[in-house]
C-alpha cells in the first residue's frame, strides 16, 4: 500500500472516529441542559439518590415504573422520554394526579405550617395538597403525616421538610411532568405492550413491609414470571439475599435511616433474558 492511499485511510478512520466523538458529545451536551428533577416528595425506598450510581440508563424512550412510589428513577431520566407509572397505593395516586396536573401557583398557593398546626388546620389548602404536604414533615416516610416529625420541629436541615425551599423546588418542576401518566392498580394491570425501560422496585421481599402494599401481598415467583414476560429492558431491584430472579451486583448503599446500611443487588433482563449488569451512568448530578 503507498504511504498516500494509507495516509487517506488514517485521515477517513480520524474523520470517522471525529465524528463519533461529536456526536456523543452533542448527547451529553443535550443532557446536561436537561432540567435536573429532585423528588416531588421523599418517600420510603425512594431510589433518587440511587438511580444514577447503580442502576443502567433506559435504553427506550419509555420509561414504566410500575411500583411507582416517588418514581426517582423516572426523574432522573425524563429528559426526552415518555413515562408511565402505576401505583397501588391510592394516597400515592393522588398525590401524582395533583402534581401532574398542579399548576406553579397552586404550589406556591400551599403555605407553610405554623408550630403547633397539623395539615388539618391548613385553610384553604385541597386534601391532596395536604397529602403532598403530609410527605414533607418526615424523611423517608411510606404515609404521609399529619404534623411535623421532631427532625423538622428541630429545624434541622430545614431544606428537606415543607417550606420555602421545597415549596419553590415544586412549583419549578411541576410544568416538567405535564405529560406523565399514572395510573392506579395492581402491577399485574399494567397495560403497556410495548417495548419500554421497565423500573420494577417492588417492596423488598425480606425488609419491605413498611408499605401500605407490602411484600406479604406479593407473590414473587409470579412477579419474577411477570418480569422475564416484558418486553424491552427490565431492571429489577431487591435486597442481598432475595432469589426470586438472578440478582447480582450487590453495594453498599446508605438507607434514609443513616445509621442502617443496606445491600442492593438488581437482575437485568433483556426480553426475559438475564443479561450481564451494564454499567450505571458514570456521574451523578
Ligand atoms: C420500593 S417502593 C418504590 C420506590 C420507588 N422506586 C421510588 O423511587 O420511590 C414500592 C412501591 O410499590 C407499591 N406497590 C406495592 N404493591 C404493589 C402492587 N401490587 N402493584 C403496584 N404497586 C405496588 C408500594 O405502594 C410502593 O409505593
Amino acid at each position: 500500500m503507498s504511504s498516500r492511499v494509507s495516509s487517506k485511510a488514517g485521515a477517513s478512520t480520524r474523520k470517522v472516529r471525529n465524528e463519533v466523538v461529536q456526536s456523543n458529545r452533542t448527547v451529553r451536551q443535550k443532557k446536561d441542559k436537561a432540567p435536573l428533577l429532585r423528588p416531588f416528595f421523599s418517600y420510603y425506598g425512594g431510589k433518587w439518590r440511587d438511580a444514577l450510581r447503580l442502576y443502567p440508563e433506559p435504553k427506550f424512550t419509555t420509561i414504566v415504573e410500575p411500583f411507582a412510589g416517588s418514581a426517582g428513577y423516572s426523574l432522573r431520566h425524563h429528559h426526552g422520554r415518555k413515562v408511565i407509572l402505576w401505583e397501588r397505593d391510592p394516597t400515592l395516586v393522588r398525590v401524582w394526579r395533583f402534581l401532574i396536573k398542579a399548576k406553579r401557583r397552586d404550589i406556591l398557593a400551599i403555605p407553610d405550617l405554623e408550630p403547633g398546626q397539623s395539615v388539618d388546620d391548613m385553610k384553604g389548602v385541597g386534601p391532596e395538597a395536604r397529602l403532598l404536604v403530609g410527605f414533607w414533615l418526615n424523611r423517608g416516610a411510606a404515609s404521609p403525616r399529619k404534623s411535623p416529625s421532631r427532625w423538622m420541629r428541630d429545624l434541622i436541615r430545614p431544606g428537606s421538610f415543607w417550606g420555602e425551599r421545597v415549596r419553590q423546588t415544586i412549583a419549578n418542576q411541576v410544568d416538567l411532568i405535564r405529560d406523565w401518566e399514572i395510573h392506579e392498580g395492581d402491577y399485574t394491570e399494567c397495560s403497556v405492550q410495548t417495548e419500554a425501560t421497565w423500573f420494577v422496585d417492588p417492596p423488598y421481599e425480606q425488609a419491605g413491609q413498611y408499605y401500605r402494599y407490602g411484600a406479604d401481598q406479593l407473590d414473587y415467583k409470579a412477579l419474577a414470571e411477570w418480569c422475564r414476560k416484558r418486553p424491552g429492558q427490565v431492571i429489577v431491584c431487591e435486597n442481598a439475599g432475595a432469589d426470586w430472579l438472578p440478582f447480582s451486583d450487590p453495594q453498599e448503599v446508605k438507607t434514609t435511616r443513616a445509621a442502617r446500611r443496606s445491600k442492593e443487588v438488581h437482575c437485568i433482563l433483556e426480553n426475559g433474558v438475564v443479561s450481564v449488569s451494564q454499567p450505571a451512568s458514570p456521574t451523578e448530578a
